[in-house]
């Protein structure tokens, strides 16, 4: 199969083709062992309990959310197909910044609705396809730092291109409107609006000079030709998902960053190159116009990539810094929350399907004002274990327990957590602490090869060609992040309960009021709520009929209650979220937008959009 053919292709889909697996097992097998496991997925089980211990077993505390009254302070909302976007009554929306608006003055009007942004323009305007994000409050600035995944060529580039750059300016442009984009926002009266020229605006692309840190920087796997000394790494790509550290900086996490290489000749196709899906063809063709990404001139470029990021949004001349101690793979996002000694925790996911869960700890502590030195570069490395009788560990990937010197547990930590039996998720996708207690949450947003050889099905992730997805909740023992036992359950399977009667249809807390698929983006409001945000199959046919356009929901993580509260153009996930620093607002993440949204007219536009509720009151 020509990968150059699969521009349309979602990064997920190109997984599947660089890496095919035996075809899924028979669907009616599927229905007949789904059916088999109803028996408990209505049981009243209790977080923990020791009734919870079954060989695939799913619960919920969430048992009883039918019955129960709405627990929201907004009217859930129905399903749409449209390409609008709807919120609930009472509440209103505009756009915040879409792509291509300008961050200078100098870029203004240089979005065209025909041909999008000229190559000369592309760093100074808001990058493509928004994902994760955070606010940052500065000497009265209040300042956004917003991911770019990725790039669509075909709306970016001239048509005779086809989707694929014709030369070294059509791959700059590419390039530009990735990265990350840290803008001021400001509210005079007319909702909040980007500061044009504001001091803090900045891009930071495929080409940013960075440095990094932790036991790898600077070892014989990150350094190449053009960085001998393998502390300098060039830009970070694919930036899904964020997090924001306890002293205010951005953390932004390179996801699919795999598909970024290609070679012009012969490479040497290393075991990690297989284990990360990078091959012989990139998606952009970056390999043909820039030896950088060429395997067979630089084979040790990709090991620069497929980290966590740190950004000082607050100092644009400030370099950011590679956190190598936090371990290398398909990055989602980073959740960062304390230990009850003062130890740094930081929760991550590994989006690729059969992939782990990780967290990172520190050795050293932190107090407001004190010092953050070696934070997160000095500290372990741990894969989860969810075992069947709903308890849990975390792994560590140490030399002694993984057999593989430090560098390489961190530069190819799929591999360690591997060799430590670490258990096979479906996709973890975004993670999030609850505020008021010591628990948190992975969406885990879908797995088409489930029960396939190799990735059997386990209790976590309890359903064989998981279409639908789930969420996974543990809490720590002693209720501190920083301690290595924990129990678990699912907070939520997503499925149709107007399709199946069976596993397929969810858990208790999945109505056909409320049916979602492949849950991904996730935060914690201040008032203990969980967003969920979607990713999935907006078709409204077949296994999803019912489900519209992708959406963000709230959960109630006691009562298990969900509800729908905005839905996205069709064609489009919803993606990051955060609130101004009042709480009024929110800023919401539209990806990936089909027909002409939001301008009606012209390309579809990424863009991050405000909501509000009409009496000012606010989110949290
Ligand atoms: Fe970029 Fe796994 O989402
Ligand atoms: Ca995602
Ligand atoms: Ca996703
Ligand atoms: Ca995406």
């Amino acid at each position: 199969m020509d990968i150059r053919k699969t521009v349309n292709l979602s990064w997920d889909d190109f997984d599947e083709l660089r890496d095919p697996r035996p075809a899924t097992n028979d669907f009616d097998a599927v229905v007949e062992r789904a059916i088999s496991r109803r028996g408990f997925l209505g049981g009243a089980l209790t977080f923990g309990s020791a009734a919870a211990v079954f060989g695939s077993g799913v619960l919920g505390s969430a048992t009883s959310a039918r019955a129960q009254a709405a627990g929201f302070n907004f009217e859930p909302i129905g399903i749409f197909t449209d390409h609008d976007i709807h919120v609930p009554a009472g509440f209103e929306w505009k756009p915040l910044v879409r792509w291509g608006d300008a961050l200078f003055s100098d870029a203004e009007g240089a979005y065209s609705p025909e041909t999008g942004v000229p190559v000369e323009m592309s760093d100074k305007v808001f990058g493509e396809n928004t994902d994760g994000m955070e606010t940052f409050t500065h000497d009265g600035h209040v300042l956004l730092a917003i991911n770019s995944e990725y790039v669509n060529p075909k709306i970016n580039l001239p048509a005779d291109s086809e989707g694929m750059p014709k030369n070294a300016d059509e791959v700059v442009l590419l390039k530009n409107m990735q990265g990350v984009t840290v803008l001021e926002i400001a509210d005079q009266g007319n909702g909040w609006e980007v500061v044009v020229d504001s001091p803090y605006n900045r891009r930071i692309t495929h080409e940013t000079l960075m440095t990094m840190d932790g036991p790898a920087a600077g070892s014989a796997l990150v350094q190449t030709n053009a960085d001998p000394e393998g502390m300098s790494p060039k830009g970070t790509m694919n930036n899904c998902g964020s997090g924001k550290t306890l002293w205010g900086t951005y953390l932004t996490c390179e996801e699919n960053f795999n598909g970024y290489f290609g070679a012009t000749g012969a490479y040497d196709e290393r075991p990690d190159f297989v284990r990360y899906g990078i091959g012989g063809e990139g998606r952009y063709a970056y390999e043909v116009h820039d030896p950088r990404y060429d395997l067979s001139q630089e084979p040790n470029e990709p090991n620069r990539h497929g980290w966590v990021t740190e950004i000082d949004p607050t100092d644009p001349d400030s370099t950011p810094v590679k956190h190598t101690a936090l371990g290398r793979f398909k990055h989602e996002n980073a959740e960062m929350v304390q230990a009850a000694d003062g130890r740094v925790v930081v929760y991550m996911g590994d989006d690729e399907r059969g992939e782990f869960m990780y967290k990172f700890v520190s050795n050293g502590t932190w107090a407001e004002g004190g010092s953050t030195e070696g934070l997160l570069s000095d500290g372990t490395l741990y894969a989860a274990k969810f075992n069947d009788d709903m308890t849990g560990e975390w792994l560590a990937l140490t030399p002694e327990s993984t057999g593989m010197p430090l560098e390489e547990i961190l530069v190819y930590t799929r591999m360690a957590a591997s060799a430590v039996g670490a258990t096979s998720m479906d996709r973890p996708e975004w993670i999030a602490a609850n505020p008021l207690r010591a628990e948190a949450y992975c969406a885990l947003t879908n797995n088409s090869r489930r029960g396939n050889e190799g990735m059997e099905v386990n209790a976590a992730n309890p359903r064989e060609t998981n279409e639908y997805g789930q969420i996974v909740r543990w809490r720590p023992e002693n209720e501190d992040h920083g301690t290595i036992d924990f129990t678990w359950d699912l907070y939520v399977m997503a499925g149709n309960p107007e399709v199946y009667d069976n596993a397929y249809g969810g858990s208790e807390n999945v109505t056909p009021g409320n049916m979602f698929n492949s849950p991904d983006g996730m935060a914690f409001s201040t008032d203990g709520m969980l967003w969920i945000q979607t990713d999935g199959d907006d078709s409204n046919e077949g296994d999803f009929a019912g489900m519209g356009n992708n959406q963000m929901l709230v959960g109630n993580p006691e009562t298990g209650e969900i509800a729908r509260f905005l839905t996205a153009p069709n064609g489009a996930e919803v993606t990051g979220l955060t609130w101004s620093p009042d709480l009024k607002v929110a800023f919401v993440g539209i990806q990936h937008p089909g027909g002409a949204w939001p301008d009606g007219e012209g390309k579809p536009r990424s863009a991050v959009i405000s909501v509000w509720r009409q009496d000012g009151a606010a989110f949290g």
